[in-house]
């Protein structure tokens, strides 16, 4: 009987914590769509899984923007037709104070570290659905736990709804 290969969608792939979750998952097997926003360090990246035997696509795309989500995630569909794993890394974070934090700058926040979350298992549900045991990762961060009145309250919020939106299966 022929195994399909198992698939993993990982956004914010080209460096930090997103590039370690695609390494290991590369050396599990997983064919692989890798999303950032710069091309040159996701192409890089892609390059250092390929060499690794690494079934790879590198898809630049800005997670919170729902036109280039919707290409992503197209995309992968379009060369795999299934997804296994969808890994949410792409995030961004600054400190600030409450009372003088630049609501440009929550929106932007809350853009690319919860609502990209949002629009990507949306629009992947379908696929997720159809696989044996699929999963569904977001990182989060301490401060979702451990809430402060006086400062680094930018991300906070953004930390707390995804910590509280993680969950396993289809
Ligand atoms: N490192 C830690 O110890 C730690 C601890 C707790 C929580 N976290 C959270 O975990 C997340 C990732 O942390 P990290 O240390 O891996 O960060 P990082 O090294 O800065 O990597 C962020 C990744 O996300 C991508 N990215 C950023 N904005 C994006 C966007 N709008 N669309 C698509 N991709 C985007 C970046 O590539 P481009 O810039 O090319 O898009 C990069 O690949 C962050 O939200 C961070 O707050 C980190």
């Amino acid at each position: 009987m022929m195994v399909s290969k198992r698939t993993a969608l990982v956004t914010g792939a080209s460096r930090g914590i997103g590039l370690a979750v695609a390494r290991r998952l590369a050396a599990e097997g997983f064919a692989l769509t890798l999303a950032a926003r710069r091309p040159e360090s996701l192409h890089e990246a892609a390059e250092e899984l390929r060499a690794l035997g690494a079934d790879v696509t590198a898809v630049p795309a800005d997670v919170s923007d729902e036109a280039q989500v919707e290409a992503l995630a197209g995309e992968h569909l379009r060369r795999h037709d299934a997804l296994d794993v969808l890994a949410l890394c792409a995030g961004t974070g600054s400190a600030g104070v409450l009372e003088d934090f630049p609501v440009r700058r929550w929106d932007r926040q809350f853009a690319v570290n919860v609502r990209s979350a949002f629009l990507l298992v949306q629009r992947l549900l379908p696929a997720l659905r159809t696989a044996a045991a699929a999963a569904v990762a977001g990182l989060s961060d301490d401060h979702a736990r451990t809430a402060t009145v006086a400062g680094r309250s930018d991300d906070q919020a953004g930390a707390a709804v995804v910590a509280g939106r993680r969950r396993e299966g289809p």
